[in-house]
Parts: structure tokens; C-alpha cells; sequence
């Protein structure tokens, strides 16, 4: 199965289904250039790579000189950006360039910079992923366009999971230049394809009217004062594919494991899928026909249910004698 990834940042669950042997090629594509750098480094440049982070001094001196080359990252070498996107990730808090560094630029808080910089399993996180560089393919290209122009090229079985940035995001957690009608856009090439996906996002897809003819699953906390999931999060999914058998039994599930410290549940909302819906440009292909059919039936040949019946003559009574 080719799992794909069309915004892939860590591609964590990516490497998962790879690992776990359910992918036997994963492809993934980021349009940022830091991102990109990142993997193609790990790929291409490993050894490199983990002599780099081997090297490395956890100071702010360093922080501060892979910070100037992030800076530049139009322009950067690609093997130094993609150092320079791993050093950021694991010294900036929340593994993000808006967060700052941890500990702050004095480094007088209780955690340092270095406090999640673990040399050794990043050393051998990274040279796992090599070993699997012949069954991992990585595009740099707008999501739109790849799904358009790479997706269509990818042949046997094919499952996709996109997760695109937020709509209403209060930070700008990752690049984003995303408005409305380029989520539309995204969402009419998505429903087009012939392949199963799943499609993530906040739940202001929801109100924005999104795949509104596509089940979906929405997942959250479970509970806040507002009466609503906290934080929550929707999954569209395409028509084709069959999910655990919990999720279609009415009312709320859990998505995690019992007892876990951050329980996620879910509940499905929206288009009940039936087998004979038809997923895409087929379906609207067949709506229009119907429509056409439909049109060009004469008013006067359909009955008005609305109009009451005329009242049939009484039949004359037999003349008495
Ligand atoms: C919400 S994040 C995905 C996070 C990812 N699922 C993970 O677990 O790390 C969105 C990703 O999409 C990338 N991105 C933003 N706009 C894009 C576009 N137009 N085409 C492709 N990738 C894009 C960002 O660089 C970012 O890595």
C-alpha cells in the first residue's frame, strides 16, 4: 500500500505505518522549504547528518547561529537548513520557531535548551529512517498541485491522509497562506480522486461547509465547561472506506486506549455513506444526468400531489320503477 502525505511536517505517522510494515512506500510532500530540507538531509545526507548533531554544542551561541541560517532559508544550503529545522524543532518550545527558545534567550528557566536534545535517539531515530530510504519517496510541492499532478501517477493501492494547516489558527504554528477558497479548491480536487483519504482540520471546516456530503468524525476532549468538545478537531472521510465498527454505532466512542492521560473521543457526524454512493466527478457526473432527465419530463406530465383531486362525475342512479 503507498501511503501518502501531501503536508507532511514530521510525517509521523508516516514513519509509523512504515515501520509497522502497513505502508510499503510512503510518499510525502511539504511545500516548506526548512521541512523539505529536513528530510531530504535524513535521506541524502545522514551520516552527515548525524555527525552534526553529534558535534553539536547545546549553547545559545549556537541556538543564535542556527537561528541566522533558518533566517535565510530562501536561500540557505539545503544540508545546513535542514540542521538548522532539526536544531530549532527539538530547543524551540513546542518544537516551533514562534515558540522561542526553552529556558528563554537568558536560559534562566528550569528547563535549558538542551532539555529535549537527546543525541543518541535522535542519532538513532534519524538512521532508522535511512535505512528505509528506498521505500520513502519526498516531493517539495504545493498540495494542491500534487494532488493534481503527482497522486494521479501513484499506482497500485493508495491511501491518502491530508492534514492541512488550520483554518482559524490563533498562532501561525506552520506556513500558511491559505485562505478559504484555496481550502475549497483543496477540498473539489480531494473529492475528485478515485482513492480513499481522510482529511483533518479544525472544526471551523464544519461551519465554512466543507465536504458536506462526506461522513465525518469529530474528536476532542471530552469535556469543557462550554458543554462542547474542547479543542476540537473534525476527520472527513471518503465514502470508500470502512471504519471500525464502533464508530457507526451512535453516540460518543473513545479514540484512546482506557486510562490514557489524554483521552480523545469521537462521534460521527454528517452523510451516512451507502454502497451505492459513488464517490467524485462520477457522481456528479450521473447527478447531472439525472437532472437533465428530470428537466426534460413535461410540467403537465408529472402530477401535482398538492392539487386536490378532481371530483368524479356521480354515476346516474338506475331510473326507479
Ligand atoms: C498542519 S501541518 C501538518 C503536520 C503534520 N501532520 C505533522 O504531524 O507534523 C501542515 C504542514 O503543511 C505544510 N504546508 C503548508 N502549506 C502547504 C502547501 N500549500 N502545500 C504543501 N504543504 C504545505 C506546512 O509546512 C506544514 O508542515
Amino acid at each position: 500500500m503507498n501511503y501518502v502525505e501531501p503536508y507532511t511536517g514530521g510525517a509521523a505517522i508516516a514513519l509509523a505505518l512504515l515501520f509497522e510494515e502497513y505502508a510499503s512506500t510512503i510518499h510525502i510532500n511539504d511545500l516548506s522549504r526548512p521541512v523539505f530540507a529536513f528530510w531530504r538531509t535524513v535521506l541524502d545526507q545522514n551520516k552527515w547528518l548525524c555527525k552534526r548533531i553529534e558535534k553539536v554544542s547545546l549553547t545559545m551561541t549556537e541556538w543564535n547561529r542556527q537561528r541566522a541560517v533558518y533566517d535565510k532559508r530562501d536561500s540557505a544550503d539545503l544540508d545546513e537548513l535542514g540542521f538548522a529545522t532539526l536544531f530549532l524543532n527539538r530547543t524551540n518550545r513546542s518544537g516551533i520557531i514562534a515558540g522561542g527558545v526553552i529556558g528563554g534567550k537568558k536560559q534562566a528557566g528550569q528547563w535549558g535548551l538542551d532539555a529535549r536534545f537527546g543525541k543518541l535517539g535522535l542519532i538513532e531515530r534519524i538512521k532508522k529512517v535511512a535505512r528505509y530510504r528506498e521505500r520513502i519517496r519526498l516531493y517539495q510541492s504545493d498540495a494542491l498541485t500534487f494532488t493534481k499532478t503527482v497522486v494521479p501517477k501513484i499506482s497500485g493501492k493508495v491511501f491518502l491522509f491530508y492534514d492541512p494547516p488550520y483554518i482559524e489558527s490563533g498562532e501561525k504554528l506552520y506556513l500558511n497562506d491559505y485562505g478559504i477558497e484555496d481550502h475549497r479548491a483543496l477540498a473539489d480536487s480531494i473529492i475528485a480522486l478515485k482513492k480513499p483519504w481522510v482529511v483533518t482540520y479544525d472544526y471551523a471546516a464544519v461551519g465554512h461547509n466543507l465536504y458536506p456530503a462526506h461522513r465525518r468524525m469529530v474528536y476532542g476532549l471530552p469535556y469543557s465547561a462550554q458543554d462542547r468538545y474542547d479543542g476540537r478537531e473534525v476527520m472527513f472521510l471518503s465514502n470508500g472506506i470502512r471504519l471500525p465498527e464502533e464508530w457507526n454505532y451512535s453516540g460518543t466512542f473513545a479514540l484512546t486506549p482506557p486510562r490514557s492521560a489524554y483521552p480523545l473521543y469521537g462521534k460521527m457526524e454528517g452523510m451516512k455513506a451507502r454502497p451505492e454512493m459513488v464517490e467524485g466527478s462520477e457522481a456528479a457526473t450521473r447527478f447531472m444526468s439525472a437532472l437533465k432527465t428530470v428537466l426534460s419530463v413535461p410540467k403537465a406530465a408529472v402530477p401535482n400531489p398538492f392539487k386536490k383531486a378532481e371530483k368524479k362525475p356521480r354515476r346516474p342512479s338506475a331510473p326507479k320503477r
